[in-house]
């Protein structure tokens, strides 16, 4: 299993969920989260030193997978939210041990 998170425009949420939908991918979480990419936000001076003044508001969409599909969902989620300009946000992949169904007990793929 895989643990994909996209950190996105909040304006491209709900298509991105209605999206997920379709592709039938069920189970989500979404945070509201502050960040800031490349163009690190907006700086100023203090004291002598840089420092970030405002970091941008994103939407963070984790979706836990089976890893057959982490590439079908990565592309549902670029042709999804991509506009092309700076601040379209991230993907990150990463290894999922292990997940339960609290409800049945119920493992592995079978609690996705
Ligand atoms: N290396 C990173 N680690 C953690 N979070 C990141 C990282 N890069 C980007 N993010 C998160 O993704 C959000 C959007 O990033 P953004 O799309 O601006 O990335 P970028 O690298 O600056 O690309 P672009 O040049 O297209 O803007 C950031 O506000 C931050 O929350
Ligand atoms: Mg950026």
């Amino acid at each position: 299993m895989k643990k994909i998170e996209a950190v996105i425009r909040p304006e491209k949420l709900e298509e991105l969920k209605d999206a997920l939908k379709k592709g039938n991918i069920n189970g989500i979480t979404v945070d509201q989260v502050m960040g800031c990419g490349q163009q690190h936000g907006w700086t100023e001076h203090y004291r002598g030193s840089e420092i970030m003044v405002n970091f941008l508001p994103k939407v963070e969409v984790k979706v836990i997978v089976d890893d057959s599909k982490v590439q079908e969902v990565i592309n549902l989620i670029i042709d999804t939210v991509k506009t092309g300009e700076v601040g379209d946000g991230k993907i990150f992949v990463s290894d999922v041990s292990e997940c339960i169904r609290i409800r049945t007990g119920e493992k592995g793929l079978d609690a996705l």
